[in-house]
């Protein structure tokens, strides 16, 4: 057999292997043995001839701790593509500088986002709630909904403006990446690396979810402090797909965001043609259910920083671009203690999400798929039927079952875009869930 024919079989003959296991870790991976080279990245001539190619997430000069970079070993240069145009898809997409319209002090919250009608995909159906920061500056997010009816068959996405981390709310997934395949269902959520070009295929016909664009720094764990060496997202749950590729020489659209806009290219053959590749810059996915949850064992309610599973820090220590926080099914066993999130006014600003079940601080009206945003020194907190329950509550250990919420937390205001102002789907009666409190009466 020739080269070519030794490729073309060994692609055709793939099956899903089991992934790599830890965060952030070199990894090595080839779908055909002997396509990696042996120590050195880039020899004069490569098994197969493949084209080497290196994937830089950092600046080349970054230190050591905080560089990520892959080397890939691919049937094609990714250089090798006709220039892009403009792409007019994906109408409810926005990107940072957020100034659609003017960011509002008002608590805002919304419905769930029905599925489409009819054929959309991943990118098309982006919905952009909004975000901060500026891409062109590598700081702050932009905050993402999507909802699906179509894989993406012959078209594959890339980010240039930043990593996203997808969060499935209905709808099993399959991201076939560059650099290996993750199979994604709700509760699991993945992060595909700036650049990294990728397509979403839908295994159940139709798909819901949540998607965080982070700028900035790439997410990473945060710091555990006086917890130990461990808890919270465990390293070692974290998974990585092995080399997987495509050797399909058929027209494939290469759909790219830069700089906030959209544009699109057209290759003659898939770009998802990384035979193998070593690094630790690669898409990964985490099960949250996995999440070792921490919390009081004798009084208060400690921050929400506590159930932190991803952070994005920005240039100020302990003052992330982004957070990835989650609220997972949990004991509450606090003494003399009001159990459920307290009232807060936050310099940060917090967009939730809820992925299954019923939120605690919530009694109705945030329902999976839905969104609520509260900004910078807005009240919020309980709404009235929750506190009212939770100060009568008998304090015996109870078990909140049957929940996944998720909070995207981050130094700047979210600016909110036109969309997520004037859709139906915002409850123009959110602030009603506060009204009606009783005046505290305390002795004259
Ligand atoms: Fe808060």
């Amino acid at each position: 057999m020739t080269v070519h024919e030794t490729l073309g079989a060994a692609a055709a003959a793939q099956a899903l292997r089991a992934p790599l296991t830890g965060f952030g870790n070199h990894f090595e991976t080839e779908a055909v043995a002997g396509a990696l080279p042996i120590g050195r990245n880039s020899p004069q001539k490569t098994p197969f001839g493949l084209y080497a190619e290196q994937f830089s997430g950092t600046a080349f000069t970054a230190p050591r701790s905080e560089n990520r970079r892959s080397w890939l070993y691919r049937l094609r240069p990714t250089a090798s593509h006709a220039p892009f145009a403009p792409y007019a898809g994906a109408p409810l997409l926005r990107s940072g500088p957020f100034d659609e319209v003017p960011p509002t002090p008002n608590r805002l919250r919304w419905d769930p986002a029905p599925i489409p009608e009819g054929a959309v995909d991943f990118v098309d159906g982006l919905i952009t709630y909004g975000g901060n920061g500026d891409v062109a500056t590598q700081a702050g997010v932009g905050i993402h909904l999507y909802a699906a009816t179509r894989s993406m068959t012959e078209r594959v996405f890339f980010s240039a403006d930043g990593e996203l981390l997808i969060v499935p709310q209905e709808g099993r997934l399959e991201l076939r990446t560059e650099l290996g395949v993750i199979p994604l269902t709700p509760q699991q959520i993945a992060v595909i690396p700036r650049g990294l070009r990728f397509a979403v295929v839908l295994l159940d016909g139709a798909a819901r979810g949540y998607v965080l664009e982070n700028y900035g720094a790439a997410l990473r764990l945060p710091e555990l402090g006086p917890i130990g060496a461990n808890g919270l997202a465990n390293p070692r749950d974290f998974e990585t797909p092995q080399a997987w590729f495509e050797d399909r020489d058929t027209p494939t659209e290469v759909l790219q965001k830069f700089q906030g806009r959209l544009w699109t290219t057209a290759l003659d053959h898939s770009p998802l043609d990384v035979v193998a590749w070593h690094g630790n810059l690669a898409p990964y996915a985490y099960d949250l259910r996995r999440f070792n949850v921490i919390n009081t064992v004798s009084f208060d309610h400690p921050d929400p920083s506590i159930f932190t599973v991803l952070t994005s820090p920005s240039d100020t220590p302990g003052t992330a671009n982004c957070d990835f926080v989650i609220f997972p099914p949990r004991w509450m066993v606090a003494e003399d203690t009001f159990r459920p999130p307290w009232f807060h006014r936050n310099v940060m600003s917090e967009f939730m999400g809820l992925i299954h079940g019923a939120y605690d601080a919530k009694a109705g009206g945030f329902t999976p798929g839905g969104g609520s945003l509260h900004n910078q020194m807005s009240g919020h907190g309980p709404d009235r039927e929750s506190y009212e329950k939770a100060v009568a509550a008998p304090l015996a250990p109870h078990r909140l079952a049957d929940t996944m919420a998720f909070m995207f937390e981050t130094r700047w205001v979210i600016r909110p875009t036109r969309w997520a102002t004037k859709t139906p789907l915002a409850q123009l009666d959110y602030d009603d869930v506060w009204q009606g409190f009783d005046k505290a009466q305390p002795p004259r």
